[in-house]
Order: C-alpha cells, then sequence, then structure tokens
C-alpha cells in the first residue's frame, strides 16, 4: 500500500534506506523534555501510527527525558520492523533542574552508547550522531577527534552500523569523515533558518544526508504571513508547506518533524504528498533568503 510518507521517495543512509518522511521523537518527554509524558498513551499511539503509515527513520537520544523517550520507543515498537532505522545522539547529559549539560569526554560518549543499546533494547544502534554541546543551538568550533575515534571503536566493535554529526561545522565534518564516513549530518535549518544553505548542497554533491532540526521552527513553530497565505492558497496547512518546501530544497533532506499528537503526526506525514511548482518553490525559498 502507497501510503503519504513513501510518496517523500527514499534516502540511503548507509546501508539503511530510509523514507525521506521521518518522525522526530524528542517531544514525547515531558514539558522542557524532562519527565515523562502528560499522556503515556498518547504518546505511545504517536509512535505506533507513525510506524503504520509507513515511517521507517525515527530520531531520538537517550537524553529526551532523560531515558524516557527511548523507553517509550522500545514499549511501542519493539521488537522493531526490519526496516526501521533509528537514530540516536550523545554528547550531553541532563541535570537535575532539567539543564543540558556537556558529557563530552570519549568515556562518557562510550557510556551513553551503552546507555542508548540498554534502553532501546538493541543490540546495535543503526546511528549514532556525535553531538556537539560548544554552543547549545548553534556549531562552534573545537576538535571533535577524541570523541569520533571512540565512537568508530565502538562502530567497529559492532555496537554501531553508520556514524553521523550534529551541531556541527564544515571543519568538523571534515575532521570527523577523515576518521570514519559520516552518513548524515543533523544541523538546526527551517524555511526561516538558513545558515547551513551552502553546507546541505556540498553534502548532497557527497551523498550524505542532512536532517534539519527544528524543521517546523521547534518550541515556536514557524510564523510568517508569506507562509501562510502560500499555505491557504494550495490548501495546506502553513507547517505542512515548510516541510514540503524542505523535501524540494535537495534529494539529502531527510524530514524528522515532531509531535507529540496524532493529529498533528498526520498533518506532518501528509505534507509529502503537497505538489510545490517550481514558482512556488521560488516564492517560498525568497522567505528566508539571507
Ligand atoms: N540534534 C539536535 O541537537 C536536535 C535538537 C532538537 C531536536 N532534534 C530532533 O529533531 C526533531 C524535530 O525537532 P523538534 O521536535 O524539536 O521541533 P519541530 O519539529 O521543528 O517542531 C516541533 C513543535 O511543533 C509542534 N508541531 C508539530 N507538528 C505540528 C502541527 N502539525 N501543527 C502545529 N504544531 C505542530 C509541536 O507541538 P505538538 O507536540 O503539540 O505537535 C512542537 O512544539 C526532534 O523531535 C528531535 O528528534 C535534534
Amino acid at each position: 500500500m502507497t501510503t503519504n510518507v513513501d510518496l517523500a521517495g527514499t534516502f540511503q543512509l548507509g546501508t539503511r534506506p530510509v523514507d525521506r518522511m521521518g518522525y522526530g521523537a524528542m517531544q514525547l518527554a515531558g514539558p522542557g523534555v524532562f519527565g515523562p509524558p502528560r499522556d503515556r498513551d498518547a504518546a505511545i499511539a504517536v509512535l505506533r501510527e507513525a510506524v503504520a503509515t509507513g515511517v521507517t527513520h525515527i530520531d531520538t537520544s537517550d537524553f529526551y527525558g532523560p531515558h524516557i523517550t527511548n523507553t517509550l520507543i522500545r514499549e511501542a515498537l519493539h521488537p522493531y520492523p526490519d526496516d526501521l532505522v533509528i537514530v540516536t545522539k550523545v554528547g550531553a547529559r541532563r541535570g537535575d533542574d532539567a539543564s543540558w549539560i556537556s558529557a563530552f569526554e570519549p568515556d562518557e560518549i562510550e557510556a551513553q552508547v551503552h546507555d542508548n543499546l540498554r534502553s532501546l533494547g538493541l543490540d546495535r544502534i543503526d546511528i549514532v550522531n556525535l553531538r556537539m554541546m560548544g554552543d547549545i543551538h548553534a556549531p562552534s568550533e573545537g576538535t571533535i577527534a577524541p570523541q569520533f575515534d571512540r565512537l568508530a571503536k565502538l562502530q567497529r566493535q559492532g555496537l554501531i552500523r553508520h556514524l553521523g554529526v550534529s551541531n556541527a561545522t564544515p571543519t568538523q565534518i571534515e575532521e570527523a569523515r577523515a576518521i570514519a564516513p559520516v552518513v548524515c549530518v543533523q544541523n538546526q535549518y527551517n524555511i526561516v533558518q538558513r545558515d547551513d544553505d551552502a553546507l546541505i548542497d556540498q553534502l548532497a554533491a557527497l551523498g550524505i544526508a542532512y536532517v534539519p532540526f527544528f524543521p517546523l521552527g521547534g518550541f515556536s513553530p514557524i510564523q510568517s504571513s508569506k507562509l501562510s497565505d502560500a499555505a491557504t492558497a494550495i490548501g495546506a496547512t502553513p507547517l505542512q508547506l515548510a516541510l514540503a518546501w524542505l523535501l524540494h530544497r535537495a534529494p539529502n533532506i531527510l524530514l524528522i518533524p515532531g509531535t507529540s499528537s496524532v493529529v498533528h503526526l498526520r498533518e506532518n506525514l501528509a505534507a509529502a504528498k503537497l505538489d510545490v511548482s517550481p514558482a512556488l518553490f521560488a516564492e517560498l525559498s525568497a522567505i528566508g533568503a539571507t
């Protein structure tokens, strides 16, 4: 059966094919991505609906909650379908006050990989992203070689299938690629936040996936009158059109919009079927062009 998700097409993450329309699980934890969800059954329902609709790419981390999101994924979906690719990230931990704290020593990185294996109930994780915490929402320079080396060692041991980086500068991506293949880069990007425009095209030429976090604008979803007007004109919602624009922006962009709501999930997945003409794409691209 062809679903909306299939209409977005697929991309090869290393040896693993995924649908370009995926799902980001961060919003399933409690307020501030801390503690349990307000409605556990609703969180489980979102995950099951995503996979039932054809999603094959779920983004998570053991520091969401902490441990909450991975535990929900395991409860909802384990034993996992063969075609499901779960991508996690390491590099941080949570304080008791919900703060996000860098946990970037190689031994801490290794311990987090084991935490993710345990909480997801896996012998091997499909993809682990090394998440840089230098500046929480924007990349900042600094060597990542000791940390990426450690992940490469765990990959050689068979605990990780493929590696990626998150919140990374082009220099850090090159540094990582000199150590081991990088299959994806996860940085902040959306129709109004376009710092990585050049990087996306460079990665496309290398066959590396670009997975924007905050594709809808994050905790305060994007508001733009131009986007809203264009969406109304084609009978879509503004956030659906923001996702459709990303799918048209570059073939290596994979989407992981986050939501805690089945209704929003359905809306987001349906964005894959929107027809974005070249004229509409140009109009939308002008919204966030610098
Ligand atoms: N690598 C990193 O550093 C990093 C950082 C942040 C996030 N991530 C990953 O990226 C994924 C996506 O980011 P995100 O979830 O933070 O932000 P996002 O996808 O840009 O937006 C999520 C926000 O939009 C709302 N929303 C979603 N669909 C909606 C709809 N159809 N209509 C109205 N509101 C809607 C959600 O609220 P509702 O729950 O009410 O729908 C939530 O507040 C995360 O889930 C996580 O896996 C990675």
